[in-house]
């Protein structure tokens, strides 16, 4: 049995859930010749018909297609050495977990799951069949993201006592979440558990603790109805698409206006009735978009975290207090943005795939008790997520043709079960905390010690 963490290249691979996140998956490995895209699965049949697409722009055979309900028959019929997860967050498990059981590697998507139960039989697979599952947090290959774990894992500064970490969404990309399916907290676990997951689980993986308590308080501050109302920025429409009132909304998304955008969501809604431009100041959201929360770890440190999903810049601070010094990160992913108007350019308006418009840039900062501050030097990543898609892909797949593997670090960034189950449950905790009021500890609430 493979075990997540070592470098696999080629195989029969298969993708469930072809949405936007897989298409990168699909071109990954269709430019590798010993890997083959043999099988995909989803409910819409509209969004694998882009991924076909894809493959044959890409020279590469067509893959066969099913429906969910035939998920079974394709890992009978497909053989699938791979099988990468991209579907809703809240329907992750029911892939994993068959897949698993035919000794088949998977490869999912962050969040691992969105609930106690889910993530309870994704452990207990993961334990019953030896299998191997790996959760593709690919900030953790980001470069400037292993450098600060590199200076921390050095003792520069000392042990860690605690951590101060703010995250910043813009009013394009965290307004984003508000237009989708992530809006549902059934669907998404909230942006705790959807978008925290990924911080959550680099402050684990920066200071090698295992979390333990959290104390949160979150609200809907700003997007929904009633903020809307309120602030003045709301205007009168359900959905982007046909309204005139969107038109020049710069809370709104237009799809007919990028290519991607389009395919897979305007010319596929007819399927499903997904609607991926919904407004933002709608009554029906259940996410908050401010969220404050407190966590103390197994080593005693502690960490005070704010997630925002309306601001004006976006990036992120993150301040190590060690007992023989401090470190601290910036990263600007974009200091302003300037909205859109329907039939406008919609470069950028999809977080991810790229360095954004106004890109800041980032900065690493050691400074040991009685000393001076210095700069800490860092490789400076290129392309989606600050380059940690790339060594994330060259990692799972091996590097391309005529390419060789960018760094050897990248085997260990490697995240299992385990940290994609401790990364959930912060943001679980903390959903938890801002209805009772109360601490949650995490042993509790998962019911068993990671
Ligand atoms: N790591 C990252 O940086 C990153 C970035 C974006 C998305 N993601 C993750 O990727 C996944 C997909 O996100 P996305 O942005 O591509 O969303 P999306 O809405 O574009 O795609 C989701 C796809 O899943 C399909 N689907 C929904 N329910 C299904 C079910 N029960 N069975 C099979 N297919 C189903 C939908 O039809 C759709 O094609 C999510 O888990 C998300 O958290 C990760």
């Amino acid at each position: 049995m493979v075990q997540a963490g070592t470098t696999q290249v080629g195989g029969r691979v298969g993708i469930v859930g072809t949405g936007h996140r897989a298409r990168m998956y699909t071109t990954a490995v269709s430019e590798r010749p010993d890997s083959q895209l043999v099988a995909l699965c989803d409910l819409n049949s509209e969004r694998m018909k882009h991924h076909q697409k894809l493959l044959k722009d890409l020279g590469r055979p067509a893959a066969t297609e099913y429906h969910p309900d035939d998920f079974e028959k394709m890992l009978d019929e497909q053989k699938l050495d791979v099988l990468v997860v991209t579907t809703v967050d809240a329907t992750h498990h029911l892939y994993i977990v068959p897949a698993l059981k035919k000794g088949i590697r998977v490869l999912t998507e962050k969040p691992m799951t969105t609930d106690v139960p889910k993530c309870k039989l994704i452990l207990d697979t993961v334990e019953e069949t030896k299998g191997s599952l790996q959760v593709l947090f690919n900030y953790r290959y980001n470069p400037v993201h292993w450098k600060v774990e590199e200076v921390i894992a050095s003792g520069k500064i000392g042990n860690v006592k605690s951590v101060h970490f703010e995250w910043l969404l813009d009013t394009v990309h965290g307004a984003d979440y508000f237009r989708r399916w992530h809006r549902y907290k059934d669907k998404s676990g909230g942006l705790m558990v959807h978008k925290s997951s990924h911080h959550f689980d680099l402050v684990n993986f920066w200071i090698n603790a295992k979390p333990k308590e959290v104390f949160g308080m979150g609200s809907l501050a700003f997007y929904g109805a009633e903020n809307g109302a309120k602030s003045g920025w709301a205007r009168d429409y359900y959905r982007a698409r046909d309204s005139e009132a969107a038109s020049d909304d710069p809370f709104a998304i237009h799809l007919e206006d990028e290519p991607g955008l389009k395919a897979l969501y305007a010319d596929a809604e007819h399927v499903d009735n997904y609607h991926r431009d919904m407004n933002v100041f709608a009554k029906d959201i259940t996410i908050e978009d401010d969220m404050a929360v407190l966590v103390k770890y197994n080593t005693g440190a502690t960490m005070t975290y704010h997630l925002t999903a309306y601001s004006p810049w976006e990036g992120y601070r993150v301040m190590f207090n060690g007992d023989k010094g401090r470190l601290e990160l910036e990263v600007v992913e974009s200091e302003y943005r300037v909205p859109t108007k329907k039939g406008g350019a919609a470069d950028g308006v999809v977080h991810g795939e790229k360095a954004l418009p106004q890109d800041g840039g980032a900065k690493i900062t050691l400074q040991p008790l009685w000393g001076k501050a210095e700069k800490v030097p860092f490789q400076v990543g290129v392309g989606g997520h600050g380059g940690g898609d790339e060594r994330m892909l060259d990692q799972i797949f091996g590097p391309r043709p005529g390419q060789v593997e960018k760094d050897s670090a990248v085997t260990r960034l490697s995240a299992n079960q385990v940290d994609g189950a401790l990364a959930m449950a912060v943001g679980l905790a903390a959903n938890e905390s801002f209805k009772s009021g109360k601490l949650v500890k995490i042993d509790d609430l998962l019911g068993v010690v990671l």
